[in-house]
């Protein structure tokens, strides 16, 4: 396994590869999540490259990008048993420049729901993704559905942009309880992680109402509601299909439902397909 800490590095290790690369763009602090999508590319690639980097842009004011958890040598370690090839470790000077063209975020897709609490949010994680996919030169990259938004839009921008690189949709990994692993779980106390399971518990209760036959919103998302008494506060319970479009009606596989609370110091996100 190599770290490459540099642009013109990583260009040069790219050119020695040949067949397909599988690509998993992280944060780091790695989790079994992650692990789950680093796993996934291993099998179904020649190549594995990933990246860790907090990516700055995609932070807002006041957000959690100075505490944000940051394990270089742990997850060194864990890449290293997984079988990356690559590991891409930038500093932020790497990438990017002052004045720098930008890609927007869509003006409805990229402004509702994650993108309204987090205006901008979407814009900079687009910027980032776009470079780390040019960079990469990934033939599949990796991304978990625990971030639904993110990964429609990254879909998209792929899609709008004619990037020769293909989008694979990974399943959400939570622990044995349900909560939705997360970089961020670790601010949660006990006693919060015991709360923080409403959010799992209310997606699930969801979808017990589809099973029994209950398709209308504005019901489940009620329902759902009592069940996230427990956070500190809900932000939003979103039911929209796979393009993120409202919907009145559940449509039996075309439907994300989406949840955001606060839960002591973290806000937690997490959502069931359905
Ligand atoms: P990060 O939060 O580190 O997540 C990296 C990838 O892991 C994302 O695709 C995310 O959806 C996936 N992931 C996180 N928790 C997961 C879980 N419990 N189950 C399955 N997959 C999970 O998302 C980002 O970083 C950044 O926005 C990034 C795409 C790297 C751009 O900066």
């Amino acid at each position: 396994m190599i770290i490459v800490r540099t642009i013109k590095e990583m260009q040069e290790a790219k050119k020695g590869l040949s067949g397909s690369i599988g690509f998993v763009p992280t944060m780091g602090a790695l989790h079994q999540g992650h692990l789950s999508l680093i796993q996934q590319a291993k099998k179904e690639n020649d190549h594995l490259i990933v990246s860790i980097f907090v990516n700055p842009t995609q932070f807002l004011e006041g957000e959690d990008l100075d505490a944000y958890p940051r394990r270089e040598e742990a997850d060194i370690k864990i890449c290293e048993v997984a079988g990356v090839d690559i590991v891409f470790m930038p500093a932020i000077g790497q990438m990017y420049e002052k004045d720098e063209l930008c890609i927007g975020a869509p003006a409805i897709r990229g402004y509702i729901l994650e993108g309204e609490k987090r205006p901008g949010h979407f814009d900079g994680m687009l910027q980032v993704v776009m470079k780390l996919l040019n960079l990469s030169g990934a033939t599949r990259a990796y991304f978990g559905k625990k971030d639904a938004q993110q990964l429609v839009l990254i879909a998209q921008m792929v899609k709008n942009y004619f990037m020769d690189v293909q989008i694979i949709p990974c399943e959400i990994v939570r622990d044995e309880k349900g909560l939705a692993l997360s970089s961020r779980n670790v601010y949660l106390s006990a006693e919060e992680k015991e709360r923080a399971l409403c959010l799992s518990r209310a997606l699930k209760r969801a979808s017990k109402m589809v099973m029994a036959g209950e398709l209308a919103v504005s019901v489940i998302r009620k329902e759902m509601r009592t069940v996230l008494d427990e956070a500190d506060k809900v932000e939003y319970v979103a039911i929209v299909d796979r393009a993120f479009n409202a919907l009145e009606e559940i449509e039996i596989g075309n439907t994300i439902i989406l949840v955001a609370a606060w839960v002591g110091k973290p806000r937690l996100i997490d959502n069931i397909w359905i």
